[in-house]
């Protein structure tokens, strides 16, 4: 799908990925639609300034099912072409040791939000026969490492759910795209340090977040379903899905309980 003219719906689009999604639809001239939990004033210029033709702010926080709610209803005149369901919060650390409110926060925001975000959504995008669902999942989906139990969970849900709407959407001009995302280098990768680090040797690679816009940006106008890692993290995949004997020893050495 082409991106110049859509209206384009990005969550968590103030910092990290989804801000360097919102700047990649801005410079191919796309109309967006930001939800955010603070105004932001300068970044509405700043997407203008690089090409967006329009730019609109929702505030809603996505920890909160009613917000979610208000926020579809002021969305209701709004033709979305493409849903990217971005936001996401961190948890980690062994799981006795994880507050539950954390957890029941994270699973909200990256989980629910985003099946009420395409629930609500989807229904006009049907009617018009045309649109895009972008899920950003994980590595964490189908790399199962310790430390990261709640967190794998949300996003295993959201590849899930993904498929499960693909498979639905057959035929009706409406796609998804499923972002098996690797390490890139924004808020919550340093945070994974901080979560993770008493416990478990992180893995370091990363790339920058401009640079996995780009290659998201070619993954919405090919139409792909997916958009896998690449390099080091490929590999790691690869092992997990193939070898998983091998992949749970290296794991193992990297773990301290
Ligand atoms: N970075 C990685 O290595 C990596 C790897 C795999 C998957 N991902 C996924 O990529 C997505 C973006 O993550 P990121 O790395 O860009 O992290 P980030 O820099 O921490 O950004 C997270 C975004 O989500 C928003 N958000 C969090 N809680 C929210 C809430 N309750 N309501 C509304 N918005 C909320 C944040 O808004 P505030 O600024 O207001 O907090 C922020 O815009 C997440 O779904 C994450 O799970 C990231």
């Amino acid at each position: 799908m082409e991106i110049e003219d859509k209206h384009i719906l990005i969550t968590g689009a103030n910092r990290g990925i989804g801000l360097a999604i919102a700047k990649m639809c801005a410079r191919e001239g796309a109309k967006l639609h930001l939800v955010l939990r603070q105004p932001n004033a300068e970044l509405s210029s700043q997407l203008r300034g690089l090409g967006a033709k329009e730019v609109s702010v929702y505030l809603a926080d996505l920890a909160k099912r009613e917000e979610i709610t208000q926020l579809l209803l002021k969305l209701d005149k709004v033709q979305v072409d493409i849903l990217i369901n971005n936001a996401g919060l961190l948890t980690g650390g062994l799981i006795e040791a994880q507050p539950l409110d954390d957890i029941y926060s994270m699973l909200q925001v990256n989980l629910l939000a985003l099946i009420q975000l395409t629930r609500g959504l989807l229904p006009a995008m049907v009617e018009r026969g045309q649109g895009k669902i972008v899920n950003n999942s994980s590595v964490s989906a189908l790399m199962h490492f310790p430390c990261a139990s709640t967190y794998a969970a949300s996003k295993a849900g959201v590849m899930a759910f993904t498929n499960c709407i693909e498979a639905e959407l057959k035929g009706t001009g409406v796609s998804t795209l499923c972002l098996i995302t690797p390490g890139i280098k924004t808020r919550m990768f340093d945070e994974i340090a901080v979560k993770y680090a008493k416990n478990l040797d992180v893995p370091q690679d990363f790339i920058q977040p401009d640079e996995y816009a780009e290659r998201i940006r070619e993954a919405i106008k090919n139409d792909d379903s997916y958009l896998l890692p690449t390099g080091m993290t490929a590999a790691g995949l690869s092992v997990s899905r193939y070898l998983p004997a091998i992949f749970r020893w290296a794991v193992g050495r990297r773990f301290r309980r």
